[in-house]
């Protein structure tokens, strides 16, 4: 891998050449992945063919998270809101979790990726929960790459669940207000296990959070990009992974 990485160029100048692979690798990388309606429209074909092809490279940016040593990768797949776009595309949307594991099941399994998934069950489409409840459960005693795919997800359903938890510990006699920590809203929340992102990557241009692991994000730092998910490729990824190495992370300390 080492060699393969040192091939990259971070940018066209040999001068610009970076190895990410001597550098701090991030433990958490989440993906806002944007962009696959314009993938289509440039190409004149309907908007489902860029989350098509999207789910594809959920593959390969997978498969080079592994190689790269990063320990979590969460994507958001489907959001609180996305509920809103028309039906014909949120059907689209929900077959895909059953096609991408359909496919790739046995090779994640072969390189010992561990599923899991944040966001609301609820509301899912058994067709869309049932391939992914039974990757979690083939995948729960892998040890390597998380791949944590958000999915009718939203941070602000997420926080009002949490605090709806916490307030039912506190009626119940189990916790004090004032003893409320970060740890017991850590505890509540559907990352709960594991560390906050790093570092997040939104392609396509555009500089929004879109209601996107609001507590967790706290000290996380981002990187956009103009690629469209689609044509988001590995060497994109190095480049988010170069720039995140250049920064310097004092977490409200100096
Ligand atoms: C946003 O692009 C993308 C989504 C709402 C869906 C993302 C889903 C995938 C990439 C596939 C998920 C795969 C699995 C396995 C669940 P957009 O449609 O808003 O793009 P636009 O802004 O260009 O219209």
């Amino acid at each position: 891998m080492k060699e393969r990485l040192n091939l990259w160029f971070g940018k066209t100048k040999q001068a610009d050449r970076v190895d990410i692979t001597s550098g701090k690798i991030p433990k958490h990388v989440a993906v806002i992945m944007d962009g696959n309606g314009r993938w289509a429209r440039k190409r004149g074909l309907p908007r489902v063919a860029g989350h098509h092809q999207g789910m594809k490279n959920v593959k390969q940016i997978t498969m080079t998270a592994n190689d790269l040593g990063i320990e979590i990768l969460t994507l958001y797949a489907f959001s609180t809101e996305n509920w809103k776009r028309p039906k014909d595309e949120v059907d689209f949307l929900m077959k895909l979790p059953q096609e991408f594991l359909g496919l790739e099941i046995e090779e994640l399994i072969k390189n010992n990726v561990q599923i899991r998934m944040m966001g609301s069950r609820e509301g899912l489409p058994e067709h869309a929960l049932r391939p992914i409840e039974e990757g979690i459960e083939r995948t729960k005693n892998n040890t390597g790459l998380i791949l944590n795919f958000a999915l009718n997800y939203g941070g602000r359903k997420e926080l009002l669940y949490a605090a709806k938890q916490l307030c039912e510990s506190v009626s119940r006699g189990e916790l004090k207000p004032e003893e409320l920590t970060e740890e017991h809203m850590e505890a509540v929340l559907q990352s709960s296990g594991l560390p906050d992102p790093d570092l997040l990557i939104r392609t396509s241009g555009e500089l929004r959070v879109s209601n996107f692991m609001l507590w967790q994000m706290a000290y996380t730092e981002m990187w956009f990009t103009d690629a469209l998910w689609p044509e988001f490729t590995k060497e994109h990824f190095y480049e988010a992974i170069a720039g995140y190495q250049q920064r310097a992370r004092r977490f409200g300390g100096i």
